[in-house]
């Protein structure tokens, strides 16, 4: 299981808890087994999709220590998402622990340093309230699972290729974007299934609207790189706001590119990659760190990114991240916190 585990296929053998109720506020905060849920057909999670999750991960260092990258922006954005959906506040310091107790007693479960392999975490939250009825849950239930991790994309660093969905939008203002729920995910498979129809990896999700700006992928933030050096990804508003997407932007400058946070149109996209000023395009997520995105096609059309191979910017900057994530590199901008 550590040693080819694909991704999310095994589970170790604890997880964290937590109840929350009006009266009690959270309670039962708990390290125990790892075991089913018994839950009541009426559990409002069920029916109104009240549910948030994270992902993140433990790391192991040659020396064996295990430590967490940058736990405390997960814990923010959960709590971001939380407020979103009607959900209690969960303190960032009960989310650190519980994040971290976990991984205290499933040490074993992190995978031996090899600059590939670690454990993934996924904290969620639902309402499991038994009604029926559209309000926020009196009961909330929280708990931390972990699964070690090798490769997200059995392609790999090789590269993907995105669809660009013209059916679908993930996200809209007002709407439910910048949040971490169940749900936008859910609306994300159809999407996916057309991706795949079309001999894509991943979907390419444009705002919705006239310009129709890049907004995201599937589980990742996206980055161009341009001949005159700069680094662009799309503005925050309905896009999920990355973990390793912040981490990219502050390793820019050390790659020799400008960071740039902006709105870019499709067309632009298109334009960039048929007169070759864009010259690589990557995504940028928990699951997968840095994947390069080798080309893209829409309805009649189909673009090759620069050569069509991975970009050398791309992994340099994946390699960096993974470089401090295993410790290979020094960690000046304090993201590690150590756990074992
Ligand atoms: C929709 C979406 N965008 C972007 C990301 C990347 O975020 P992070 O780098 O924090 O994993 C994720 C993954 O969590 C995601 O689900």
């Amino acid at each position: 299981m550590l040693v080819d585990p694909g991704f999310g296929r095994f589970f170790s053998d604890h997880m964290a808890s937590a109840t929350w109720t009006p009266e009690q506020d959270w309670h039962d905060c708990r390290i125990t087994a790892l075991e089913p849920y018994s839950l009541h057909p009426a559990a409002s999670v069920l029916h109104y999709g009240q549910e948030i999750f994270e992902g993140m991960k433990a790391f192991r260092h040659a020396d064996g220590s295990i430590w967490l990258f940058r736990p405390e922006l997960n814990a923010r954005r959960f709590s971001h998402s939380a407020q979103r959906l009607a959900l209690p506040a969960l303190s960032e310091e009960l989310f650190l622990e519980s994040v971290v107790e976990l991984v205290r007693a499933d040490q074993d479960w992190v995978p031996p340093f090899d600059g590939e392999r670690s454990l993934y975490l996924r904290p969620y939250m639902f309402g499991s309230e038994v009604f029926i009825g559209v309000r926020p849950a009196a009961r909330v239930s929280y708990g931390v699972i972990a699964s070690p991790a090798g490769a997200y994309f059995s392609s790999g660093a090789g590269g993907i290729t995105l669809w660009v969905s013209e059916n679908y939008t993930r996200a809209a203002k007002g709407g439910t974007g910048a949040a971490k729920c169940g749900g936008n995910y859910a609306a994300s498979l159809a999407p996916q299934v057309e991706a795949n129809n079309n001999g894509c990896e991943q979907v390419l999700y444009l705002s919705d609207g006239e310009d129709r700006y890049l907004e995201e992928s599937g589980t990742m933030n996206l980055f161009l790189v341009t001949d005159d050096g700069e680094l662009i990804t799309p503005s925050l508003g309905t896009i999920l706001e990355g973990v390793t997407r912040a981490s990219v932007l502050e390793l820019a400058a050390e790659h020799d590119l400008k960071p740039v946070e902006r709105r870019f149109r499709l067309e632009d996209l298109r334009a960039g990659c048929a007169d070759g000023s864009i010259t690589e395009m990557f995504a940028a997520g928990t699951a997968a760190v840095i994947t390069p995105i080798v080309g893209f096609k829409g309805a009649g059309y189909e673009h090759t990114v620069g050569d069509g191979q991975p970009g050398s910017v791309t992994l340099a900057i994946r390699k960096h991240i993974l470089d401090v994530q295993f410790g290979r590199v020094p960690d000046p901008g304090n993201w590690l916190h150590r756990v074992v």
